[in-house]
């Protein structure tokens, strides 16, 4: 049968779940979200689903914030450049199996772009306290397309 494009919401959701689903028992970058951040899954779900759907179906269901909890992460568990490597990997790998088209392309293009941003400004950080950290970044609307 052939892939279709990510369409719905739902079609987020999915994508979503089969990537925890792996990243959950990945042996490079499992354990950050089992014992380090104790993944609420059911909780988080929502939320990350509602982040693609902005990207992908522009729904504004996400609020941005996207960096911070990364942050918090990064002090308890420095993240390397491997790890963004490998969650990228995990990422594409789950979007190719399930869907294909522009959408498909997007959500790939785009954890790229989110995963350099946030090992630059990790990167940036240092070993700084992320308590004193204000920076979430707001902006969502952005110019055409490069
Ligand atoms: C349909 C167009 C786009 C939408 C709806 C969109 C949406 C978003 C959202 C919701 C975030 C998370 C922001 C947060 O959590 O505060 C984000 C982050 C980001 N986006 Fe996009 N984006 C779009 C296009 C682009 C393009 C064209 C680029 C670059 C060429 C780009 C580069 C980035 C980067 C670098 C970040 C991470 C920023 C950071 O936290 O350091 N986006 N985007
Ligand atoms: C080494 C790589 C990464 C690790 C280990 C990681 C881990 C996590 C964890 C544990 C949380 C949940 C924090 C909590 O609610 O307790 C989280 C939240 C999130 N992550 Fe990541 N992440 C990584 C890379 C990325 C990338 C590349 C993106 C974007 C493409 C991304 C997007 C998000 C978003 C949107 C949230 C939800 C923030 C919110 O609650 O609004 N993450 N991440």
């Amino acid at each position: 049968m052939p892939l279709h494009d990510i369409e719905t919401r739902a079609d987020c959701e999915r994508l979503v779940r089969a990537f925890y689903g792996r990243a959950l028992e990945d042996p490079i970058i499992g354990f950050i979200f089992v014992d380090v951040a104790k993944l609420d899954l059911e909780a988080h779900v929502p939320r990350i689903t509602s982040f693609w759907e902005t990207i992908l179906l522009g729904s504004r269901s996400y609020s941005g914030g996207a960096f911070r909890p990364h942050a918090e992460l990064h002090a308890k568990v420095r993240l390397r450049e491997g790890h963004f490597t490998q969650w990228l990997n995990l990422w594409s790998r789950t979007v190719d199996e399930l869907f294909a088209g522009e959408r498909a392309e997007l959500a790939k293009a785009h954890a790229h772009r989110v995963a350099q941003a946030f090992l630059g400004r990790l990167q940036h950080l240092g070993s700084t306290d992320p308590a004193s950290l204000t920076t979430g970044v707001t902006v969502i609307q952005r110019g055409p397309a490069a």
